[in-house]
Order: structure tokens, then sequence, then C-alpha cells
């Protein structure tokens, strides 16, 4: 990323040094005149001093024409403008740094190389509870990054935010209140712009919304007709969002409007917290332990999301846990944990615990981890929710210390997860959202159109920029919903 940054610096100082090379090229132009020709002396003059008025002309033309098309370029160039959103994540934080141009009042998006970078840093500002003053160093060194980015002299015209998800939104509001004061102090003395309100936290539904906006963009349906956008299953490290446009009526409380343009969206957003990969993981290792605990007192507690062989280190004091991977015993437990609270849905129907769901209806994309486990396990476009299903199989039922020397470059960690992940997946998706297992309206995916990368926080810089860019009537300009600032307000007085 700090290359790709460099390439655009190089680029841009030459072209600053580009223009000369113009004053040789016309030479060629004289050797065409007739100056063989035997003339009187007086006539042969006149002609050279014409040749010579001519050359000089073609020559300033020339000149003239190029100093325009570097000039163009330089002022394109200049006429960019930038944007940063720290992206405040539960596993790291992300910053990015947005170049765009604004053509005819609409801001025009472009997240090439030249014009996009982001860095990530971890630990996430959840990890710093107990020290939130420690915030203030990898913050700092996110804004450096972002300086490093942004022109000297555009750096006071552009703005700078903070948004945190799921990772602080489970720790207590003291304490998100904590950090969220420590990145306001170093974002207010980055040199860009910056309000207090710009550091929050935000709600779940928000960043699901965000992350449908990025997708309909990157898919050229944003400012179309909403029933013929594209809905977003996010898959977290520690919640899961759905959003969505549903024909259905929505109960209130998940229903989310959104202005775009000229066209009105009423969107299902719901994010599950708690319901992201790690901590259904961890959510599911507590409920194994509680139920050994009655069963046999003492003794082993055998985990079906692990693959055989896998060394747990000890526990507790009483229990140690055994690995017995087998995948449907894990896409059961699984399943039981996401059906957890159902009998008291109160709505007509209820997909996750007692949330609701509509239907989902349209072409939907699985993003984040429903992306990453499909990678790993190189399903292919279609029917990758059945393939996921074998996939678990072979990989669950394998000896651990095989699948270590099929993955050696894999940490223990990480190489994991996949057993419960691909359980997962499908007891979500298919078991608990009514996705058919070869339903090809749904694709799992990490970009889409032109390599946009599907980031909530792409989403959240086009929605700000739109907002303050757009020549909207009155009404339309409100994007999000102001429940959220009056909520800020409230936390802070
Ligand atoms: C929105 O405006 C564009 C022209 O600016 C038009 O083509 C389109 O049909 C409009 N959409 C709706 C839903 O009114
Ligand atoms: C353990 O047994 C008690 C009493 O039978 C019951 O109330 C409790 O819910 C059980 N716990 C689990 C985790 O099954
Ligand atoms: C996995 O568990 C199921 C019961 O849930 C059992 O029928 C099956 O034989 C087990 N598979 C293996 C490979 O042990």
């Amino acid at each position: 990323m700090q290359r790709s940054n460099a390439r655009s610096r190089l680029k841009f100082e030459s072209d600053m040094t580009d223009p000369p090379s113009v004053e040789t090229s016309p030479g060629h132009h004289h050797r065409s005149s007739p100056s063989t020709l035997a003339k009187p002396k007086s006539k042969r003059t006149k002609s050279i001093i014409m040749l010579i008025v001519a050359s000089v002309v073609i020559a300033l033309v020339l000149m003239f024409v190029c100093y325009s098309i570097v000039r163009s370029r330089r002022n394109r160039r200049a006429s960019l403008r930038y944007s940063v959103v720290i992206d405040g994540g539960s596993s790291g934080t992300r910053v990015h740094v947005f170049g765009y141009r604004v053509e005819s009042g609409k801001p025009v998006f472009d997240f090439g190389e030249e014009n996009y970078a982001s860095l990530k840093l971890s630990p996430g500002l959840s990890a710093y509870g107990d020290n939130p003053e420690g915030v203030s160093e990898s913050v700092a060194e996110l804004v450096e990054f972002a300086k490093g980015r942004v022109p000297k002299r555009v750096l006071k015209e552009s703005d700078i935010r903070l948004m945190a998800t799921a990772g602080m939104r489970l720790l207590e509001s003291s304490v998100q209140e904590q950090i969220l004061r420590v990145t306001r102090r170093v974002l207010s003395s980055s040199g860009f712009i910056f309000k207090e309100e710009w550091a929050s936290v935000i709600s779940g539904s928000d960043e699901g919304v965000y992350a449908w906006v990025v997708a309909n963009h990157a898919l050229g349906s944003l400012g179309g007709e909403p029933l013929k956008t594209t809905g977003i299953v996010e898959l977290g490290g520690a919640s899961v969002q759905v959003t969505f446009v549903s024909s259905e009526i929505v109960p209130l409380e998940f229903s989310r409007k959104l202005a775009y343009q000229n066209v009105s969206y009423n969107l299902y957003s719901h994010s599950f917290l708690h319901f992201g990969q790690d901590s259904a993981q961890e959510k599911l290792l507590e409920s194994l332990h509680k139920s050994s605990a009655n069963s046999t007192g003492q003794g082993i507690v055998t985990d079906p999301c692990v693959p055989r062989g896998y060394i747990f280190g000890k526990i507790s004091q009483k229990d140690s846990l055994q690995a017995a991977g087998n995948f449907s015993k894990c896409r059961s437990a699984t399943l039981a944990m996401l059906q957890q609270g159902k009998e008291k849905c109160p709505y007509k129907h209820c997909s996750i615990g007692s949330i609701f769901t509509p239907k989902l209806q349209g072409r939907f994309l699985a993003t984040e981890n429903f992306f990453h486990t499909s990678k790993f396990f190189g399903l292919g476009e279609k029917n990758w929710l059945s393939e996921m299903i074998s996939a678990g199989k072979r990989f669950c039922g394998e000896e651990w210390s095989k699948l270590k020397m099929k993955y050696p470059t894999f940490k223990d960690e990480n190489l994991l997860r996949y057993c419960f992940s691909s359980a997962y997946i499908v007891s979500m998706l298919h078991d608990s959202l009514g996705v058919a297992l070869h339903d090809e309206r749904i694709g799992f995916a990490g970009k889409a159109g032109q390599d946009i990368p599907l980031d909530w926080a792409l989403g959240a810089f086009i929605l700000n920029t739109a907002t303050s860019t757009f020549d909207y009537n009155g009404k339309s300009r409100k994007i999000l919903d102001s429940s959220k600032l009056a909520k800020y307000r409230n936390d802070i007085s």
C-alpha cells in the first residue's frame, strides 16, 4: 500500500516536469519547402522569411497545444478532492483514503490504485478497553498514512471520519466513550476537517446499509430501480448483516429508508450482533461446556467443529476439550444456536433467534467470511452452497495432522476455523435464511464491478460524499436517519 502511494506521487511529479521536447519537432516542415528552385534573390529572401514566420507560427501552435494538454491534466489532478474514512473493526483498524472528482455538480468515484489506498493496523480499537490512551498511537499512525496520500494544500479541505463497528459495540458505553474521546483528540489535531460527531460507533444496520450501497454502486444499480438492486449478507467477525430491498411490509425497527439521487429505497436491514463467525464459535464452545456440566459432571467436552487430533490447551480445572470433527454434528450444533429464542418470535416468522427477516428476494452477494471460506475451499461460482457441504464434510472429518501437512503455511487458529465456518455458513444461509442449495441468485464475492472492494467503508464514503455534493431538493438530503445523531448527543451529554 505504501508502494502504491509512492507510485502515484512519482507520476504526479513527472507530470509537472514533462512539457518540453516541443521545440525540436517542427523542423521537418522546412524540408518540404521549394528552396532548390532558382529564383531571383529578392523572391528567395521573401520565401525564406515566410518560411521562418510559418515555422515559428507552427512551433507556437504546437507549444500551445502541448501546454494546454499538460495544464488540463494538471488541473484534473488538482481538482481531485479527498476524503478519509477510518473503520474501527473488531480485528483491526483500517484507514481508507479516497480521491474523487466533481463533474457538473456530481461526485465521480474511482477506486483504482491512484485514487484509493488503505492500511490496516491490528489490534482493533476495542482491544484497548483497559488502556484507552493506547489508541492514540495507532490512530496517529493511520492519520500519517492518510496525510501521505493527500496533497498538503488540500488537507484542510478534506474530511476525516472514524466509524467503529461490532467490536466496540460489545464494550460498555463508558469505555466506548473513553476510546472515542482519545480518537477525537488525535483527529481534531490531524489537519483534516473533523467534527466531534464524526468519530462514533455506528449501528449494525448503518454498516449493512453502507455495504449495500457499495455493492450496488459497484454493480451499477445504485440510483436504479429498487427491486433490481442486489442484497447483501455479510459474515463479519462479531456480527452478521442482512440488507436488501424487500417488497414485504417490514416492521419499523428493521426498516431503513435511503434516498439516492431521485430514487428512494425501502430497505430491510439488520445486524445480528454476536452472530459473527468468531463470536459464534466462542458462543458454541461456551454452550458445549454448559451442557457437559450437567451430563457427566466432570469430564470431556467434545467439539464437533474441530478436526480430530487437534490438541486444545486445558480450558478449565474440571473439563477437558476433545476435538471430534463431524460436519453434520457441527451443523446441527450451530443451527441450535441460531434457533435459540425462536419460540419467543413476536413476528409472522423469525429467521435467526427471535429476529424477523422477510423472505430473501432478488439477487444477493455473500461477503466477508462467506467469501473467505468459499475461497479457501476453492468453490465454484455455481452450486457453491452445496459444494460447501461436501468440502466441509471432508475438512471436518480429516485428521488434524493431515490438514497441517496439506496447509503448511496456515497458523493453527486460522486453519482450525474452516470446519466451524463451513458448517455455520450452511446452517445460516440454507437452514435459517432459507437460501436453496442451488440458488444461483446468491453468489459469494469480495469485490464487484470493476474490482471494487465490497467494504462498507467505501459505501460510507459514497453516501457522505453524495450528500455533501449533490444538488438535492431539501427532503431527500438526509440519507441516514437522524436518530443516531440524537443518540450520540445523549451519550456525550
Ligand atoms: C431519475 O432521474 C433520471 C434522470 O436524471 C431518470 O432517467 C430516471 O428515470 C429517474 N428515476 C426515477 C425513479 O424517477
Ligand atoms: C443443567 O441442569 C439444570 C437442572 O436440571 C438446568 O436448570 C440447566 O438449565 C441445565 N443446564 C444446561 C446447560 O443444560
Ligand atoms: C457424524 O455424526 C452423525 C450423527 O450426528 C453420525 O451419523 C455420523 O456417522 C458421524 N460421522 C462420522 C464420520 O463419525
